[in-house]
């Protein structure tokens, strides 16, 4: 087995990645603090109810804000290709732990891609609606019913995201040696090749 090293995060990414993961957990347990009233224990983690109340928007701020540079970096690597539509047609032998049988896949396979845009689109709902009832500085400019429908999208949004990463976490771990690339930055050509080949080709051709 080859264990030459392919790059595929630079420093800056993966500072960044672990950056919103803290954000995600710091805004996450904040806001299931206000979520129901036998989560709300989880506010003395910061503080008590107060500062909990006054912390989780600028938590999910810095979270947005942080993806935001993510999401400009990454967005047209996950772009859906023909490649990727074939590669969801045989998703079901994935599932099985069929991987030699599957279509190849480029830099990210087509469940990635979808976690990547499944996580955009409800950090975009928690933003937009999470800005709709911040009182005291945005809530004034919208009425209440707007503000009730801002409320119930945004615990949908939050539901959608933690659904994401949890499966996003899991096929981490599942897929051995995928975990490197955010902590070194590098994985090992054996990996490319079995889980990425057409990436790996890209990234290797000229060699
Ligand atoms: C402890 C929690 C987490 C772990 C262990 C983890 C692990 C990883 C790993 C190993 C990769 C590289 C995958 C690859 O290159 O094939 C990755 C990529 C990525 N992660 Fe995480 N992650 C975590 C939390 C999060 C959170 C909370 C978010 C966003 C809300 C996030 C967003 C991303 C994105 C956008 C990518 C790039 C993948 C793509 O563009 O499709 N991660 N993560």
């Amino acid at each position: 087995m080859s264990q030459r090293l392919l790059r595929r995060y630079e420093d800056g990414e993966r500072m960044n990645h672990w950056f919103i993961a803290l954000m995600f957990v710091l805004a996450g347990l904040s806001g299931l603090a206000f979520f129901h009233p036998s989560l709300f224990f989880l506010s003395h983690l910061f503080g008590g109810g107060s500062w909990a109340r006054i912390l989780h928007p600028f938590l999910g701020l810095l979270m947005v804000l942080a993806f935001l540079i993510l999401f400009a970096r990454l967005w047209r690597d996950n772009l859906v290709t023909a490649a990727d539509r074939e590669w969801k047609k045989h998703a079901g032998r994935m599932l099985r732990g069929d991987k030699a049988g599957m279509p190849p896949a480029g830099k990210y396979n087509y469940a990635q891609k979808m976690v990547f845009w499944a996580m955009a689109v409800s950090l975009l709902v928690l933003l937009v609606t999470g800005i709709m009832f911040w009182r005291p500085w945005f809530a004034p400019y919208f009425s209440i019913g707007m503000m009730r429908v801002a409320v119930l999208l945004h615990s949908v949004a939050a539901v959608v995201l933690v659904a994401a990463t949890i499966m996003h976490v899991y096929a981490a771990i599942w897929v051995k040696g995928t975990v490197r690339a955010m902590s070194r930055g590098t994985v090992t050509e054996s990996w490319a090749r079995a889980n990425h080949p057409l990436w790996h080709q890209e990234v290797t051709k000229g060699r």
